[in-house]
């Protein structure tokens, strides 16, 4: 587990291409948990930004999925409305896409789906402008933290 305190939306980016770039290839899925407005989607931009995505990351919640093209591909859910518009759309087939990565909001509303290797990113609100960000994996094989 590694823990960071970021003072700034800016902040908060740039750790998000720093965790993707030191990320071994074999993570490739991200969840990520925290309150409304307590930045996942801010982080996702750092994580496009780092996986070479040149469009700009916005939130998906009305959509579910936005895809971007870069280095790979990112694919980019939020599953915060995944009640309303029911269970028949098809998630396995971004999650298992090894050429590709994924970064799941609201990973709770698919825990059924969620592979066996992944990185989980808790996200906290500390006060207008500052967050506290808690990076685990879900296997112990995580030196890799140690480059962030
Ligand atoms: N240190 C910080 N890190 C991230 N965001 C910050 C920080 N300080 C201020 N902010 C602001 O907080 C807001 C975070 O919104 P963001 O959409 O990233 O949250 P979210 O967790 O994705 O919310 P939602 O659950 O609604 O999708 C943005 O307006 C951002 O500019
Ligand atoms: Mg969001």
């Amino acid at each position: 587990m590694k823990s960071f305190i970021t003072n700034s939306s800016e902040e908060t980016i740039l750790l998000g291409k720093r965790i993707v770039e030191a990320l071994p290839s074999y993570l490739h899925v991200i969840l990520l948990e925290g309150d409304l407005s307590s930045g996942k989607t801010t982080l996702t931009k750092g994580i496009a930004l780092g996986l070479g995505v040149k469009s700009v990351v916005n939130s998906p919640t009305f959509t579910i999925l936005k895809i971007y093209k870069g280095i790979k591909m990112l694919y980019h859910l939020d599953l915060y409305r995944m009640d309303n518009i029911g269970h028949d759309f098809d998630l396995e087939e971004y999650i298992e896409d090894p050429m590709g990565f994924t970064v799941i909001e609201w990973p709770n509303q698919v825990e059924a789906l969620i592979p066996k290797v992944y990185v989980h990113i808790k996200l906290t609100y500390l006060d207008l402008d500052k967050r506290l960000i808690e990076i685990t994996t879900s296997n112990a094989l995580d030196e890799w933290m140690n480059t962030l």
